[in-house]
């Protein structure tokens, strides 16, 4: 206890004493020695002004994210589902008591410091197109017309090649692809600009690519601008905007399942220009119930022979992943979870078969409210079977916009920090989370929660939690 006492306090000089406690009492421990590193030489640079945030893609998940940040200010709505808003941060032991929020535990930009601009292939402003993605009422969304409709799509950077099943005219000309980030790095400083802003932050709900393996031009900065100027197909648009951001000093947070940041070339860049990234999917509906649910399982030792997952959903969201090449994308990144959750590898006799299935079907007439079901095969005591039915009449939008003013919060906190690279802590919200070079992903939900949360404790100056009984504290 008293070791963390003193690094609250002094925060200096204690790396290396630290770093060995650490090792010996924590099983993360090289999370644990990142953080404590990182706490010895910086300090939270206060929030100050506007706070910009960027998305690439005006559709169903932004327009949300919007209208909810705007009704909260003007008092209509709570930001339920926002962890930086609504949630409490427990300090110490639990008889001390001490419960703040977050957001009063942190010094994280205020909601009213916030202010918007995105770009999408269609001309819509906020207002227009979320009227056309139908996720809010117009009981809701009329109120906040004024605010919506100065929102306006600037045009996108953008490659008809990636996701086919657009065909928007508010798009970019350009020579070659160095033309097209100059462009989008013009837009981020206009909008600075206009906007008074003093930080920004990008958080990237533009649709979802097509499957995408790393390839030459993504290997190392360098490699990646020459492709630039090259025109190489192998550039998407959606690392032309992470380009951009990483070059302006603006933090990246990739919403969809697309490869983007996560190849060499962008975090390294990210390194060099000591931005924070993080990434990927924004984790949503099918994949947050199967992240609630498998950790429960493997924690009482019952089997998993199958798991089916299939969804009908209707929103521009289903009708570009309804192309083959765009689903794949979606499937690997939703596929990889149950087996990181269950380590069939540590549990041959549980998980060894286990045959998990995901499809995505397109339904027009659900809209933005998506059905999804999943079918669960489980075994347990003497092999006996049992099955549980999961149907989530869920609402995507509604679950994912929380996420993006969360990301667009911790990315200018972790910035203020001095924090850059990849931020895995920030994996809470991902589907499919990137992680540094040889670390292998976590996907269960609550070891996510637990550690977004340490870390955040630990950026405030407190002592993470270890849930250790106090007769086993570190004095003894
Ligand atoms: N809704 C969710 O819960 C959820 C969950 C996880 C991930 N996602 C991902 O978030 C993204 C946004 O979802 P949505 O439901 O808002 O989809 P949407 O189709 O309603 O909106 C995406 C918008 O991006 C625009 N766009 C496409 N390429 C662009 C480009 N290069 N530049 C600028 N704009 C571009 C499209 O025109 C569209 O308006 C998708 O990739 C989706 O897979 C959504």
């Amino acid at each position: 206890m008293a070791i963390y006492k003193r690094v609250a306090d002094h925060g200096t000089n204690l790396s290396p004493l630290v770093s060995q406690v650490a090792t010996a009492y924590f099983s993360d421990s090289l999370f644990i020695i990142k953080i404590f590193s990182f706490m010895s030489d910086s300090t939270i640079k206060p929030h100050k002004g506007k706070l910009l945030v960027l998305v690439p893609g005006m559709g169903a998940v932004a327009t949300t994210f919007f209208a909810g940040v705007e009704s909260a200010r003007q008092g209509l709505t709570k930001p339920l589902g926002s962890l930086t808003q609504m949630q409490t941060i427990r300090l110490g032991a639990r008889s001390e008591n001490r419960n703040p929020l977050i957001k009063e535990f942190l010094d994280l930009a205020p909601l009213s410091d916030l202010s918007f601009a995105g770009w999408d292939v269609y001309k819509d402003n906020a207002y227009e197109a979320a009227k056309r993605c139908g996720v809010l009422t117009p009981q809701d969304l009329d109120p906040l017309a004024d605010f919506m409709s100065g929102i306006e799509a600037m045009p996108a950077a953008f490659d008809p090649s990636y996701v086919k099943r657009l065909n928007g005219d508010n798009v970019k000309s350009y020579k070659d692809k160095k033309e097209l980030t100059d462009a989008v790095r013009e837009d981020i400083r206009g909008k600075m600009a206009t906007s008074g802003a003093e930080r920004a932050v990008m958080v990237w709900c533009g649709s979802t690519e097509i499957f995408q393996q790393p390839k030459a031009c993504h290997q190392s900065p360098e490699a990646f601008e020459k492709g630039l100027k090259e025109n190489d197909p192998a550039i998407s648009p959606s690392q032309i905007y992470a380009y951009a951001a990483i070059m302006e000093g603006v933090p990246y947070a990739n919403g969809a399942p697309n490869l983007t940041a996560d190849i060499p070339a962008l975090i390294e860049l990210a390194e060099q220009k000591q931005v924070p990234i993080c990434g990927k999917d924004f984790k949503t509906g099918q994949t947050l119930i199967k992240t609630i649910l498998a950790p429960g399982f493997k924690t009482r030792m019952l089997g998993v022979k199958g798991w089916f997952s299939t969804n009908i959903l209707g929103n521009r969201d289903g009708e570009v992943l309804d192309d083959p090449e765009n689903f794949k994308t979606k499937e690997v990144s939703k596929a990889g979870v149950l087996d990181t959750i269950l380590q069939p590898e540590l549990y041959p006799d549980l998980y060894g078969d286990l045959y998990h299935k995901i499809r995505i079907n397109y339904y027009p007439p659900r809209g933005d409210e998506k059905e999804g079901w999943d079918n669960i095969d489980i075994f347990g005591w003497m092999g006996y079977p049992m099955q549980i039915k999961v149907d989530f009449l869920c609402r995507d939008s509604i679950l994912a916009a929380p996420i993006v003013l969360d990301l667009a919060l911790f990315l200018d906190l972790a910035q203020r920090c001095g924090r850059y690279g990849v931020q895995e802590w920030l994996s809470f919200y991902f589907k499919s989370p990137q992680v540094d070079e040889g670390h292998i992903p976590e996907h269960d939900v609550f070891i996510q929660h637990f550690r977004l949360k340490n870390t955040l404790r630990v950026l405030g100056g407190e002592k993470p939690l270890t849930h250790l009984s106090e007769k086993l504290d570190f004095d003894e």
